[in-house]
């Protein structure tokens, strides 16, 4: 398969489609970024690696980070997780409110703000330094001790994030979040503000298509684990839009508001998107058009 070639026309063809669409605004730092960037990024289990564009810019990883923060939390603590949230799909946009008061503060997963905020809740109860400690996991998955937090994005949601404080209070009346609200949500908002660019991308998420072996060739994440949050990413992993990714990509991935996707084929490949203009579903434009022409042309989506 000449990759290669593949994402360079992939590139190219997507890039010259019209692009009405949006940066995130709701989070005042993400509405500077310059709409008109596109990376791809593809590494596959062989250790070769292949990319076109804005590849090696970095970018904030929001909510791409859930899947990190999971993984972390699942590893320190196994089943017991699911006491706190469920495994199904929301159908509903991430900071929806109104199905976690329906549902008695249990969050329908672990991918949409209010399961992230629990397992974040869990690694605060958990971790000794839950900052440096979850950053470590993440510079270790990815092999790049380079990465870090933006904290001026941080800062930005900090001061516009009504939606989570309401969702962490309503958790709080639940009883489902056991740590002070402020602490579990600065960690929150530093979690979804690591800056990282597609192959740093790629290469943290090189373990969950590894049967849970990092690049490294340490067992990162346990296979079963690994399994089941791909499992997770397949069906909860663009929230409102998860049919739809299934539907044209048919693969397992996760989707951030800055506008980077990372989609994973189990035991073949690993290929990461990132491009800020999003659509009406908060999912990156170029990054879906862009997967859907690469699971098509390559014959390789999970179906
Ligand atoms: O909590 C938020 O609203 C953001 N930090 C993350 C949202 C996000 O990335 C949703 N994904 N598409």
């Amino acid at each position: 398969m000449n990759y290669k070639q593949i994402l360079q026309d992939i590139h190219k063809e997507v890039s010259a489609l019209k692009n009405t669409s949006e940066v995130a605004n709701y989070i005042p730092e993400l509405a500077k970024v310059n709409k008109d960037q596109f990376g791809i990024y593809l590494n596959n289990i062989n250790g070769e690696n292949f990319e076109a564009g804005d590849a090696d810019v970095t970018f904030s990883i929001q909510s791409i980070s859930k899947v990190f923060s999971l993984a972390m939390a699942f590893g320190s603590q196994g089943d017991t997780l699911w006491e706190r949230m469920d495994v199904e799909p929301s159908g509903n946009p991430f900071n929806y409110l109104s199905l976690l008061e329906r549902e008695k503060g249990i969050p329908r997963n672990p991918l949409i703000n209010s399961g992230a905020i629990v397992v974040t809740d869990c690694l605060v109860s958990s971790l000794k330094n839950p900052k440096e400690d979850f950053l470590q996991f993440v510079r270790d998955l990815a092999n790049d001790q380079t990465i870090d937090y933006d904290y001026e994005v941080a800062a930005s949601e900090k001061d516009t994030g009504f939606r989570n404080y309401a969702i962490a209070n309503l958790l709080k009346s639940f009883d489902n979040l056991h740590n002070p609200i402020e602490e579990v949500l600065d960690f929150y908002f530093h979690q979804c503000s690591i800056a990282m660019n597609c192959k740093q991308l790629s290469n943290a998420f090189f373990a969950f298509a590894n049967r849970g072996v990092c690049m490294q060739n340490n067992t990162c994440i346990k296979p079963k684990q690994a399994k089941r949050i791909n499992a997770i990413m397949l069906t909860c992993g663009f929230y409102d839009e998860a049919g739809e990714f299934a539907f044209e990509v048919g693969l397992p991935g996760k989707s951030g508001v800055g506008g980077g996707i990372v989609a994973l084929l189990p035991n073949q490949y690993v290929i990461t998107t990132w491009s800020p203009g999003l659509n009406e579903k908060g999912n990156s434009y170029y990054g879906m058009q862009a997967l859907e022409r690469f699971t098509t042309q390559t014959n390789s989506s999970i179906f």
